[in-house]
């Protein structure tokens, strides 16, 4: 995105939120006290955007977006974020059928708002939309492992349940969303936590929907094998493959929530 202010003159109320609250202290007051870019510091700009959210009057628009097409902020019902939180489970049986179109969609729209470092937005998502697709990948991975001469468990593992017509890896999910992340750009110490801030919050989000979803250290295990892969999962050069979520519609039905107690918390 443009790193852009406009400030509508006639709407601004030179409060100095926009200034206050810039976390690279990019902005500031000109003579006429109209908040512009700092000549010196816009570059260090992160485009986050807190500018165009925190004016009180949509005075400011930020990379040319109108401040009237944002949503209103709301923070949601508490007790029910922290049911579906309880409620959400791991998936491991799918049914036979594609996720909907207009769900992958809010999938899509979701998956611009969870926060990177620096707001590097560096993340790379495949959402491997079609049956098809996945039964193509699922075929050039599994071909590769039962050639394999490896003798790490895991591999050993997967290859024995497959020989076995268990799929451990896929679980026979109908999608799945990999996530790479650019090694140029990923602000350094971020390669893992953004990556898997963005499923975590895809997780969650895709549970909401109805969709189930399992982190899967068996796909990634199988899929960092075959180079080959990477291009069917159209994994852009210079990205590294971090993590894949399955994703599907649930074939299990669970009637209530897990009861557990966090192993160690303290208070200080
Ligand atoms: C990073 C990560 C990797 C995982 N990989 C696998 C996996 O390869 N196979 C599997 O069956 N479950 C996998 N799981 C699911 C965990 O086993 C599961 O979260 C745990 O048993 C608790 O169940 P719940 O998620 O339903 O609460 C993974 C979970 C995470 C967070």
């Amino acid at each position: 995105m443009e790193r852009k202010i406009t400030v509508d003159k006639n709407k601004c109320i030179h409060c100095g939120l926009c200034i206050k609250d810039c976390p690279t202290s990019s902005i500031e007051f000109d003579g006429d006290k109209i908040p512009e870019f700092s000549e010196v510091r816009k570059e260090r700009c992160v485009a986050c955007q807190h500018c165009m959210a925190v004016c009180p009057e949509g005075a400011l628009s930020f990379g040319g977006k109108n401040p009237d097409d944002s949503a209103e902020v709301s923070y949601g019902n508490s007790d029910e974020l922290l049911n579906l939180i309880k409620s959400r489970r791991s998936i491991r049986y799918y049914k036979n059928e594609s996720v909907p179109t207009d769900k992958l969609d809010k999938i899509k729209e979701m998956l611009a708002f969870p926060p990177t470092g620096a707001n590097a937005d560096s993340l790379h998502f495949t959402i491997v939309g079609t049956k098809e697709k996945m039964d193509e990948i699922k075929k050039v991975t599994y071909e590769k492992i039962l050639q394999s001469s490896s003798d790490s468990p895991i591999i050993q593992f997967l290859k024995n349940s497959y020989q076995n017509g268990q799929d451990i890896s896929y679980r026979d999910a109908p999608s799945m969303v990999v996530v790479s992340v650019n090694k140029s750009t990923v602000v350094p110490g971020c390669e893992t936590t953004d990556p898997i801030i963005a499923l975590s919050y895809l997780e969650l989000y895709a549970q909401s929907l109805g969709m189930g979803t399992m982190w899967s250290h068996g796909a990634v295990t199988i899929v960092k094998q075959n180079p080959e892969v990477y291009s069917l999962l159209e994994i852009p050069e210079n990205y590294s493959l971090s993590y894949i979520i399955l994703l599907g519609i649930p074939a299990v039905k669970y009637k209530r929530t897990v009861q557990k107690e966090a192993s160690s918390i303290i208070v200080i």
